[in-house]
């Protein structure tokens, strides 16, 4: 948070806001959305699929017409594809973020899905989510309730097929004034 917070700072400092005018220089909170939506991807089993024709897999036949269902959840922390799968890590984006995108160009990174089911409204969600967030943190410091551990907060997700907080998330807003 510190370092999302000290670059969208240094980003509008002069400015006094936060508008969509320089979201593309927000390099750092880019790579915290990537990394968010590799661990917590609110569409983990994307959409169901079925194959016209007969392909082997590993080993297994699948016939056609066979529902697929793609866990994207489990791709995202496959120890095959990730180092140190379940650590909250964004710097791991920061070199490969033309390679790993938002368009279901690498299958081992696929929060919106890929191929022609894919999400139709990433390019609306991912600068949403950036004027959300950088807002947050540029007004206001965040801390957490009185007596609570960073270890402590709660990640659980609720089972669906689209995945939101299983509780509330809590903290304390300390306005910022540039
Ligand atoms: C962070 C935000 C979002 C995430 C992570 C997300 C993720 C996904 C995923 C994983 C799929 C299934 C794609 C596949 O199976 O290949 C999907 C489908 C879809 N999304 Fe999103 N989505 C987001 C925001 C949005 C927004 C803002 C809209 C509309 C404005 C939208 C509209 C749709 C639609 C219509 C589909 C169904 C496409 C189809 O099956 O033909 N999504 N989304």
């Amino acid at each position: 948070m510190k370092e999302a917070q000290e670059e969208v700072r240094r980003v509008y400092g002069g400015k006094g806001y936060v508008d969509e005018s320089q979201l593309h220089q927000l390099k750092y909170l880019g790579a915290v959305i990537k990394e968010t939506l590799r661990l917590h991807s609110p569409g983990p089993l994307l959409a169901p699929r079925e194959n016209y024709e007969s392909c082997e897999i590993n080993g297994y036949v699948i016939p056609p017409k066979t529902k697929i269902i793609i866990n994207a959840w489990a791709i995202g922390r496959d120890p095959k594809n990730w180092t140190d799968p379940e650590k909250f890590e964004p710097k791991r984006f920061l070199d490969t973020m033309v390679e790993y995108n938002f368009k279901g160009s690498k299958f081992e990174y696929i929060p919106f899905g890929a191929g022609r089911r894919i999400c139709p409204g990433s390019t609306f969600a991912t600068p949403i989510l950036e004027l959300l967030l950088s807002n947050l943190l540029y007004h206001f410091n965040w801390k957490l309730p009185k007596g609570m551990k960073v270890e402590e907060l709660d990640m659980e997700q609720p089972f669906g097929a689209a995945v939101r907080r299983q509780n509330d998330l809590i903290l304390v807003p300390i306005g910022y004034s540039p």
